[in-house]
């Protein structure tokens, strides 16, 4: 087999055999394939796709590149994945809510790149929480605590990782098939039995139509349910962003504000519903509403609250922070939007607010960067509201950066108003869901 046979083949259009997707895969991660010819077959990929079988098969060979956890004495694990937005801190409220309900979740999160926040920046506000933990620890803390988020080990699915950062500097990260086959290898490489993915869709979002959101759900469903795994995937709204606060350190107070029973109406509601799916994926609830009366009794008992503070104790944060979030990194000077006139807010474009929190230093522009996470924005109203002239309707946490003025025009230039009532913006968008056709 020669590399640049299959190239021209996916090239001109042909379909690729298991067998030389996975000749393609391991000779890139053992240094047999060169970047540049990876790079061909991606962008050859790019345009001409991948059929379900073959994506299946680019899964397949990348779990197969590094360890697969079996989590199986820890009985039905159940993982959840968003694809990212502003503002979604959902993994923070859901987990420990599932957690406190029984169900053991190990969560394997990323950083956050471009306008999209990521789950460990978050937990890096919170003084010592650790995010490296390796796979001797995640398994001890699953048994002791039940609940884990850290950071993806190197171990799994590390073709994913060769790949991903090849697509980031190729221009070939926008495909269905390979962002599907790159979420789901990690998350079947975790050893989850099933999954509960949240693919945003809107402008603060990777999808910016409901069309292309639905196929990467569809090819994610039918990856996972082909490796054995349960499946259930919530299409949502990202073109406003999620609840008020954006930005990493304002972001974990909402979210504790969230479990405390006193979190914006979407990310409560959002939270809520995850945790269902979870619930009932785990077989801990026989359907949804019991389900949801579960997760709720945890929110209102403060259980969750209570595993939230486990979860950070357990890697090494510092539990303070929790039970006073006025003591996370503060930013130094707090800038007030107004609303110009007596109107109502008609948009607020998530992703020039993402855009925005990356120019306040809340974000990186590029991997590795640095971050700082008292910066970001928390929002006072959400599309649909009705606001006063000179009502607050947005505060800028800034740190005396050089693009401050920037972007505090990109966080005023976000809103638009309408003299006319706006109605509110539907979150759920849509669903599709798939049981495990087998159990590799
Ligand atoms: N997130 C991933 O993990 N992979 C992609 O390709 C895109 C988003």
């Amino acid at each position: 087999m020669r590399a640049v046979d299959l190239i021209e083949k996916k090239r001109d259009g042909g379909k690729l055999a298991a067998g030389e997707i996975d000749f393609l895969v391991q000779g890139y991660v053992k240094g047999e394939i060169p970047d540049y010819q990876m790079a061909a077959l991606l962008m050859a990929i790019v345009w001409r796709g991948m059929d379900p079988k073959e994506t299946a098969a680019l899964t397949s060979s990348m779990v197969a590149s590094g360890e697969r956890l079996d989590l199986s004495r820890f009985g039905r694990v159940v993982d959840k994945h968003s694809t990212g937005g502003v503002g979604d801190k959902t993994t923070l409220v859901v987990a420990p809510l599932v957690a406190s309900c029984g169900l053991p979740v190990a969560k394997m999160s990323g950083r956050g790149l471009g306008f999209s926040g990521g789950t460990l920046d978050k937990l890096e506000s919170i003084a010592g929480y650790r995010v490296d933990l390796s796979t001797q620890e995640f398994l001890a803390q699953l048994e002791r605590v039940g609940i884990v988020i850290t950071g993806q080990t190197k171990d799994l699915a590390p073709a994913d990782g060769l790949l991903y950062a090849l697509r980031d500097a190729t221009g070939t990260v926008p495909s269905i098939p390979l962002i599907a086959s790159s979420i789901m290898s990690k998350k079947i490489a975790a050893g989850a039995r099933a999954v509960v993915l949240d693919v945003k869709v809107g402008s603060g979002a990777f999808m910016k139509d409901r069309r292309m959101a639905t196929a990467l759900a569809r090819a994610m469903v039918a990856i996972g349910t082909a490796h054995g795994l349960d499946v259930t995937c919530e299409l949502t709204d990202m073109d406003q962003p999620l609840g008020r606060a954006v930005g990493n350190a304002l972001e974990v107070a909402e979210a504790i504000a969230t479990l405390s029973g006193d979190g914006p109406e979407d990310l409560t509601d959002l939270a809520l519903f995850a945790a269902s799916e979870m619930l009932v994926l785990g077989r801990k609830a026989r359907e949804v509403k019991a389900a949801r009366r579960q997760a709720e009794a945890a929110l209102k008992s403060g259980a969750g609250l209570r595993k939230f503070r486990e979860l950070v104790a357990a890697q090494g944060g510092d539990v303070r922070l929790v039970d006073d979030p006025k003591r996370l990194p503060k930013a130094p000077t707090v800038e007030t939007l107004r609303a110009p006139r007596t109107t109502y807010v008609a948009a607020i474009d998530a992703e020039t607010v993402g855009v925005a929190t990356v120019h306040l230093g809340a974000g990186r522009a590029k991997k590795g960067d640095p971050i700082d996470h008292r910066t970001g924005v928390v929002l006072h109203c959400k599309v649909g509201d009705r606001v006063e002239r000179g009502q607050p309707i947005a505060d800028i946490h800034v740190a005396g950066r050089p693009d401050d003025a920037t972007a505090v025009a990109e966080v005023r230039g976000a809103f638009r108003f309408s003299p006319r009532r706006v109605p509110r913006r539907r979150l759920f968008i849509g669903r599709i869901a798939g049981r495990a056709r087998s159990s590799k």
